[in-house]
């Protein structure tokens, strides 16, 4: 996984909660904290990082993805290189589109180690998106958080159901439908 998610997910750890319990959370993980954000590193350290943090601060584990996803947002679409590609979408509803069909893609042809997850989509309205979240990270609480912040960079109130597929979560269906 790309070392931007995890240098993102320590600052926001250290920020939140401080450096105390970030170098507690990183001892108990066995983990040196060296992350820099060109690399990539294997997914189940931040996995480890998540179940500890969740452990020390008592908070569950899906909600400290969700709460990762909320804030990674906007750093994660500071970071995308060819800014003028996000003319097309002007609501969440396009923009998530517009990941699958291009900033994940995008993602891939940089890295070629990445693998972000896939949208199948299902159901597109003005109103409604159904789409299949699927990815072997299971990290769908991550995804939550995504489109919470999403939706609040683009002033749209969204409604979302998660329906998990499977048992491990690898694929779960998203219904979202934009509130009046
Ligand atoms: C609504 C917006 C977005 C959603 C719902 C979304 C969803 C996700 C999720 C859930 C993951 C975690 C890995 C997994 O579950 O398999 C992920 C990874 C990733 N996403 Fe997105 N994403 C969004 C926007 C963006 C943007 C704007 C960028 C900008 C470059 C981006 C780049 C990445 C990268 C680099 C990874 C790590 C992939 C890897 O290293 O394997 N995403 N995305």
């Amino acid at each position: 996984m790309k070392g931007i998610i995890f240098t993102e997910f320590l600052e926001l750890v250290e920020e939140k909660f401080g450096l105390e319990l970030l170098d507690e959370v990183l001892d108990m993980s066995e983990d040196e904290g060296i992350y820099t954000s060109v690399g990539s590193y294997d997914h189940k350290n931040l996995v480890r990082l998540i179940i500890n943090l969740s452990k020390k601060t008592e908070i569950d584990a899906t909600t400290l993805q969700r709460v990762f996803g909320q804030t990674v947002f906007k750093n994660l679409l500071a970071s995308l290189p060819n800014q003028a590609s996000l003319n097309h979408s002007s609501t969440t509803f396009q923009f998530i589109q517009h990941v699958e069909r291009y900033i994940h893609v995008e993602v891939k042809k940089l890295y070629p180690d990445a693998q972000p997850p896939e949208f199948h989509f299902i159901h597109t309205t003005e109103a409604e998106l159904v789409f299949d979240y699927k990815s072997a990270r299971c990290m769908s609480h991550v995804c939550l958080g995504l489109i919470e912040g999403c939706a609040e960079y683009h002033g749209d109130t969204i409604s979302i159901e998660m329906i998990p597929q499977n048992d491990e979560q690898s694929v779960v269906r998203f219904n979202l439908k934009v509130e009046s």
